[in-house]
């Protein structure tokens, strides 16, 4: 039986609590929020038995810690943690400044304590159908990647309604001052870099497009952030980050012999569809039809939530907890942390300044067509 602590018992923590009912030989020994209300209704509603303090829920010494907070509060979470020799898996990102994710990163290599972060979907289903497509070149060469993942018009959606299994309800000021690509860029980053490697270089571009002011009367981290990612195995990706255009979490690879399609990211049963390219009458078609690809042996327990997310958020911290066991390296470890907390800055953090080109050139007024004006 292995042990996990819980810091942060919010909307997310509840997400983790439905997915590790799947994982019958791992037990919580304890939970702890600075906000009292939350924990007693997260205690009450889970049983599980709360901790006094972070430093109470240290001396229980889980074999791992489930860092749930805020983002902001990651890093000294993670800090206190790791210090106490205490293995980490934490939502992402691992930090929301780059220094202290390699000071995380440095502590946890340093001592041999175990680092990693979310998300963990790259060990579900679908991105490892993807990966086995890829591996058996089911479309040849792969030669470049599109990833979005646009959330629809947030700020009119009824958030102020949603509520976790427990009562959290949904973090939006939290969400908007972290920013979209901070927080959802990972989702496919993370199979992207898996399966292709590293990513060497960053172009991206980013901005509030809604002109956001804060609660706290701060402006709003970025609402939109387009990247192109250059890998070191030579792959490039265009990757779509926005809480602004309709929701659409969809990849396709576009290979020689044909193109990779999920539809969503935020299911690990999100199938894997290959289309192929047919010449018909002197033109390229993209056949309209599509073949579902599946593996065929049993895969991982499923979440079979309703609503926007279905990923198992347990399977991170099983594989860590399966790896200490095994004596093995974890497939998520603290390098791939770090590399993805680098990118998803690099990404959201652009701006208008970086990696553009000045233009010179000015167009002038385009006058619409005299029958467009009445
Ligand atoms: N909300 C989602 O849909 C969602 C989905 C996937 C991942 N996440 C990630 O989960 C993490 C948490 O998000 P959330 O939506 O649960 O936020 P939340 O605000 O609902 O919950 C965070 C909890 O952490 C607590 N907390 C903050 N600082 C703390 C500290 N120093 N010590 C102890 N407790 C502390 C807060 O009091 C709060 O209860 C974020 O990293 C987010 O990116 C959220």
């Amino acid at each position: 039986m292995a042990s996990i602590g819980i810091v942060g018992t919010g909307f997310v923590a509840d997400y983790y609590m439905r997915s590790l009912a799947t994982v019958p030989e791992v037990t919580v020994v304890g939970a702890w929020d600075i906000d009292r209300d939350r924990l007693h209704a997260f205690r009450k509603y889970w049983r599980v038995p709360a901790a006094a303090s972070l430093d109470d829920l240290i001396g229980r010494r889980p074999d791992l810690i489930l860092n749930l907070t805020n983002p902001g509060s990651h890093y000294a979470v993670s800090l206190a943690c790791l210090e106490a020799g205490l293995p980490v898996y934490s939502e992402k990102p691992l930090a929301t400044r780059l220094d202290d994710a390699r000071h995380l990163h440095r502590i946890a290599t340093e001592r041999g304590v175990m680092l990693a972060s979310a998300p963990c979907s790259a060990l579900g289903e679908s991105a490892q159908t993807v990966w086995k497509a890829l591996r058996e070149r089911v479309i040849g060469t792969p030669r470049l990647v599109y990833a979005e993942i646009d959330d629809g018009f947030l700020i009119r959606a009824p958030h102020t309604t949603w509520r976790s299994e427990s009562g959290a309800p949904w973090p939006v000021q939290d969400e908007l001052a972290v920013g979209c690509a901070l927080q959802h860029a990972g989702y496919y980053l993370t199979w992207l870099i898996a399966m292709f490697g590293s990513v060497t270089r960053v172009a991206s571009a980013s901005a509030d497009v809604l002109g956001l002011t804060l609660a706290d009367g701060s402006a709003a981290a970025p609402t939109y952030a387009c990247a192109s990612l250059f890998f070191e195995s030579g792959m490039v990706a265009r990757l779509t980050c926005s809480v602004v255009a309709p929701h659409d979490h969809s990849l396709r690879i576009f290979g020689d012999e044909g193109i990779l399609e999920v539809a969503e990211c935020w299911s690990n049963e999100s199938a894997v569809r290959v289309r192929r390219r047919h010449v018909v009458r002197r033109r390229l078609i993209d056949s309209p039809l599509t073949r579902r690809l599946r593996i065929k042996t049993p895969t991982h327990a499923k979440v079979r939530r309703k609503g926007v997310t279905a990923m198992n958020f347990a399977l991170g911290p099983q594989e860590m907890l399966a790896a200490r066991a095994e004596g093995r390296a974890s497939r998520l470890d603290a390098d791939l942390a770090l590399h993805l907390t680098e990118v998803a800055l690099a990404i959201q953090t652009a701006g208008n300044a970086t990696g553009h080109q000045v233009i010179a050139s000015r167009a002038g007024a385009v006058a619409p067509m005299p029958w467009a004006l009445v």
